[in-house]
C-alpha cells in the first residue's frame, strides 16, 4: 500500500430474484411521503414500471411518474424531471430502468437541493449540498450506476458526453431484481454486459486501483466472462442473469472508486457525435486500447488472464496480457458487437478531431496506466477504423 484511498459505495444494497417485492419496505426505511418514479417509455409499454406501481400502491406510497428518458439524455431532460419532483413535492427519487433513468434520477434529485445552472456540476466535487435520497432499480446488468457517485449526460452542442461526479450522488437503496432482465433482448444483454466487463477491467488496471477495488474488480471479471456468453445466447437462463448482475454491480463499486480508463474516454467523443451506444462503443475500442495499455502494467494485465480461467502456463506475463485481448476479440465476434468505426460511418479525416476528443477526457485520462498522447489517440482511433 502506498498511498491513502477512500472507498465508498451505496449503502442499502438489496439483491436476487424476486428482490423488487423489498421495494415498499426500503422506501419506508427512507421516510418518504411521495415518491417519483423515474423510467423509460419502454419500461412503461412492457408494464414493469406498472409492477413497481401496484407495488407502492399496495402498501399506500403515493407517487407520480416521469417517463420522458431518452436514451442518452440530454441535460435538458433533467430539467424536466426536475420540474416534476418540484410539481408533486416528491421526497424521494425512484429510478427504474438502465444509465439513462438512473443518471437523470440521479442529477435530478442532486439539483432539488442545489441551484442551476446544472452545467457549473459538471467535472469533480463541485456540487455543494445533498440532493434528495434516491433508489436505484436497475433493468439492464449493466451501467453499474446503482453504486456509482456519477452521472453522464450528453452536450447536444459541443457533441460530448459530460460527468457529473459527486459523493452526493451515491444512491442511498439500490434493489437488484436478476428477474428484470430475463427479457432483454441479445443486443442489449451484450452491450450492458460488455460495458459492466469493461469497467471490472479498467477498475483493475487504473492507477488508482486499491485492494478493495482489485478484489471487485477481479470477481466481476470472472462472473461476467463465465456468463455473458450463455446471458446472450439463452436470455431466459436466470443463473446466467444473477450472475451478470451480480457481476455488473461489483464492477460498479470497483470503478465508483478506482474510476475507469481510456476505453470510456475514448467511447464518449464517438458515442455523442455518431451516436454509438455506449456498450457497443466501449466493446470497439476496448481490444485497440488494452493493446496500448498492457505496457503500462503488465502483471496486472496478465492477471486477466486468470480471471478469464485461460490455461496459460506455458506463457509470460506479457503473453499471457496479449492472449486476454485476443479473448476479448473472440467475445465481442460471439456477441456480435460490431468491430470497427467504419460500420458506424467515422471516416478518416474525423479522427482528427474525435482524437482531440479524447484529450479533453482529461477525468478519465487521469486514470489510464499509460499516459496518452494526441498521437497515441489518433493512432488507437485509426486502429478501430
Ligand atoms: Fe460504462
Amino acid at each position: 500500500m502506498n498511498k491513502t484511498t477512500l472507498f465508498r459505495t451505496t449503502p442499502r444494497i438489496v439483491m436476487g430474484p424476486g428482490a423488487l417485492a423489498q421495494l415498499p419496505d426500503e422506501v419506508r426505511l427512507l421516510k418518504a411521503r411521495k415518491v417519483l418514479l423515474v423510467t423509460d417509455p419502454g419500461l412503461v409499454e412492457a408494464g414493469v414500471a406498472d409492477r413497481v406501481r401496484d407495488l407502492l400502491d399496495a402498501v399506500g406510497i403515493a407517487h407520480a411518474v416521469f417517463s420522458d428518458v431518452e436514451p442518452d439524455p440530454r441535460y435538458e431532460i433533467v430539467l424536466e424531471c426536475l420540474d416534476t419532483i418540484r410539481k408533486e413535492e416528491s421526497d424521494l427519487v425512484v429510478a427504474l430502468g438502465g444509465g439513462s433513468p438512473m443518471d437523470i434520477a440521479k442529477t435530478a434529485a442532486m439539483m432539488a437541493r442545489n441551484e442551476g445552472p446544472i452545467s457549473q456540476y459538471f467535472g469533480v466535487d463541485l456540487v455543494p449540498n445533498p440532493g434528495l435520497p434516491t433508489l436505484m432499480i436497475p433493468t439492464t446488468a449493466g451501467t453499474g450506476s446503482e453504486v456509482t457517485p456519477i452521472a453522464i449526460l450528453s452536450d447536444e452542442d459541443e457533441k460530448l458526453k459530460k460527468g457529473i461526479v459527486s459523493g452526493y450522488l451515491f444512491p442511498h437503496t439500490a434493489i437488484l431484481d436478476p428477474e428484470l432482465t430475463l427479457g432483454l433482448p441479445p443486443a442489449i444483454t451484450a452491450a450492458t454486459g460488455m460495458d459492466a466487463l469493461i469497467h471490472a477491467i479498467e477498475a483493475f488496471t487504473s492507477v488508482n486501483a486499491c485492494a478493495m477495488t482489485d478484489l471487485l474488480a477481479f470477481r466481476a471479471m470472472e462472473l461476467l466472462y463465465d456468463n455473458i456468453r450463455t446471458a446472450y445466447a439463452n436470455g431466459a437462463n436466470l443463473e446466467a442473469r444473477s450472475a451478470m448482475m451480480e457481476g455488473s454491480l461489483l464492477a460498479g463499486m470497483a470503478f465508483a472508486n478506482a474510476g475507469v480508463t481510456a476505453v470510456h474516454a475514448f467511447a464518449y467523443p464517438i458515442g455523442a457525435e455518431f451516436h454509438i451506444p455506449h456498450g457497443v462503443a466501449n466493446t470497439l475500442m476496448l481490444p485497440h486500447v488494452m493493446r496500448f495499455n498492457v505496457l503500462g502494467n503488465v502483471p496486472k494485465f496478465a492477471e486477466i488472464a486468470d480471471a478469464f480461467g485461460l490455461v496459460v502456463s506455458d506463457l509470460d506475463e506479457l503473453g499471457c496480457a496479449e492472449e486476454a485481448v485476443a479473448c476479448i476479440e473472440r467475445l465481442a465476434d460471439d456477441l456480435r458487437v460490431p468491430r470497427r468505426l467504419s460500420d458506424f460511418g467515422v471516416k478518416d479525416e474525423d479522427i482528427e478531431r474525435l482524437a482531440q476528443g479524447v484529450m479533453k477526457v482529461t477525468r478519465l485520462l487521469a486514470n489510464n496506466p499509460r499516459v496518452i498522447e494526441l498521437q497515441d489517440a489518433q493512432e488507437i482511433y485509426r486502429a478501430a477504423l
